[in-house]
């Protein structure tokens, strides 16, 4: 199938390297400090889901919610990227999900574009720990899309930067929220994990790479 498509747009949480456990519990940690209990089920509602919404899916979970201005969610959400950052300072490219560089090495030999459509501003500091920024031909600023994922804008846009059109591209998510994306965008969706609503779905990257091979 590899011959079939021109780029290859991926997500990076939970699909390039395991951070959606390191997300969930720094929201879980931020829930206990603010006094309540986070549920696990919550690490797939925030899968995909930008800093500030997700904020609002981990507040609705406290039994005595409270009105938060914009400044303080903003706060409150500075707080949860620091003890995330804390968790993630050490990242090298053992970190990586394992096959990640033979997957991304078999693209670019057979000359297929490359592009990073994650809706974490730290993506580019994880890029550039793990060691893969340059295998990227594209990588989108989540800060330029006016919609977050389920919204197709992410994908679009890396299509746009990849010049290419989004027939022509796969994406690669491990979130219902991002393969609604790449759904409505018009990429073929390959999913990673357990997901609903995608036909091919991977356990891992790894299980993927040996179907491309
Ligand atoms: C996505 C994660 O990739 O990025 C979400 O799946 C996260 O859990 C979102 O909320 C935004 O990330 P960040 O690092 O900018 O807070
Ligand atoms: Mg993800």
């Amino acid at each position: 199938m590899i011959k079939k498509y021109k780029g290859f747009v991926f997500d990076l949480d939970g699909v390039l390297t395991e951070t959606s456990n390191a997300h969930f519990e720094a929201w879980r940690e931020l829930a206990t400090e603010m006094g309540f209990e986070l549920p696990g089920h919550v690490i797939d509602e925030v899968r995909g889901i930008s800093r500030l919404e997700s904020l609002d899916i981990v507040l609705s979970y406290d039994h005595k919610p409270k009105e938060y201005s914009y400044d303080e969610k903003v706060a409150l959400a500075t707080r949860k990227n620091n003890l995330y950052l804390d968790k993630i300072k050490a990242y090298s490219q053992a970190d990586l999900s394992e096959g990640t560089i033979e997957l991304l090495e078999l693209l670019k030999s057979n000359h297929i574009r490359i592009a990073l459509a994650s809706a974490s501003n730290n993506a580019p500091f994880l890029l550039d720990a793990m060691k893969i920024k340059h295998y990227f031909d594209a990588v989108v600023d989540p800060k330029s899309i006016s919609n977050g994922k389920p919204a197709p804008d992410i994908f679009l846009k890396a299509c746009e930067m990849l010049d290419l059109e989004p027939h022509e591209c796969v994406g690669i998510e491990d979130a219902e929220a991002g393969i609604e994306s790449i759904k409505s965008a018009g990429l073929y969706p390959i999913g990673i994990g357990k997901l609903s609503n995608c036909e091919e779905v991977y356990p891992d990257l790894k299980s993927l790479l040996s179907h491309l091979l």
